[in-house]
């Protein structure tokens, strides 16, 4: 068993709406883990970067870094920055159409929330919606047009807008285990080995299979 080769783009045979994103982004400020992929079944993913990663821009100097094995679904989007100044009257940003209008604050002084990091295994469902700023644990679950505005703790489920944790996906004892174990930093050898202890739910196994090669 190899599985996919991490560095390919289409790792499915004859269907290519579904990417591994780390071989496909081109932007200087995405970042993304081996095997993780984005798939658009309507569109394809060509137009991740312009419609899925929204209000990239380059003065604001924020990063989206995604984790490895995450599975990204059609119409997510990342709100990278795009807030307006709320500290004075007025809210329309003058500065941007310059012509004068520049001198009244600098571009740099819009407020950007930070990076979105999001962590491994993460599961985002079709259409949610997530706010710079915000860091998404390793093995969450971001529900169908969940409106991710708050950090997301690892192995939760979060749906609803504002998106609120409406499962934990094990008990607390049981994701540190997990988040001890980290799987995904395995090598691929090690984590080909022990797939069906992954896909499945003995954290006793797993954490033995931790300590072996
Ligand atoms: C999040 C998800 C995995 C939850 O599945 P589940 O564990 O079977 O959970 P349930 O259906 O039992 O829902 C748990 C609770 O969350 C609520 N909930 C689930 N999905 C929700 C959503 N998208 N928005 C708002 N609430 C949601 C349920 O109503 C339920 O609430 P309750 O406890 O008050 O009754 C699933 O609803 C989902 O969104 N999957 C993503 C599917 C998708 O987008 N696939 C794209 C291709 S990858």
């Amino acid at each position: 068993m190899t599985g996919p080769d991490p560095k390919c783009i289409y790792p499915m045979k004859d269907y290519t709406k579904l990417v591994f994103l780390k071989n496909f982004v081109k932007a200087a400020n995405i970042f993304v883990g081996d095997y993780t992929y984005f798939d658009d079944g309507r569109y394809g993913p060509d137009h991740f970067e312009q419609y899925n990663v929204l209000y990239n821009y380059d003065f604001s100097k924020v990063k989206l870094v995604i984790g490895k094995f995450c599975a990204i679904a059609a119409e997510v989007k990342f709100i990278m920055t795009g807030d307006h100044k709320l500290d004075g009257i007025s809210t329309y940003p003058f500065p941007i159409f310059q012509n004068g209008w520049e001198s009244v604050y600098n571009i740099s002084d819009l407020p950007v929330k930070g990076d979105i990091i999001i962590g491994n295994d993460v599961w985002i469902g079709y259409d949610a919606l997530i706010k710079g700023g915000v860091k998404i644990g390793d093995g969450a679950i971001i529900a169908t047009r969940a409106v991710v505005v708050k950090d997301v703790p690892p192995y939760s489920i979060v749906a609803g807008n504002p998106a609120k944790v409406v499962k934990m996906r094990f008990d607390d004892k049981t994701i540190e285990r997990l988040l001890q174990i980290s799987w995904w930093n395995w090598d691929i050898e090690k984590i080909n080995k022990n797939l069906s202890l992954i896909c499945n739910l003995d954290v006793d196994l797993l954490e033995k299979a931790s300590l072996n090669d």
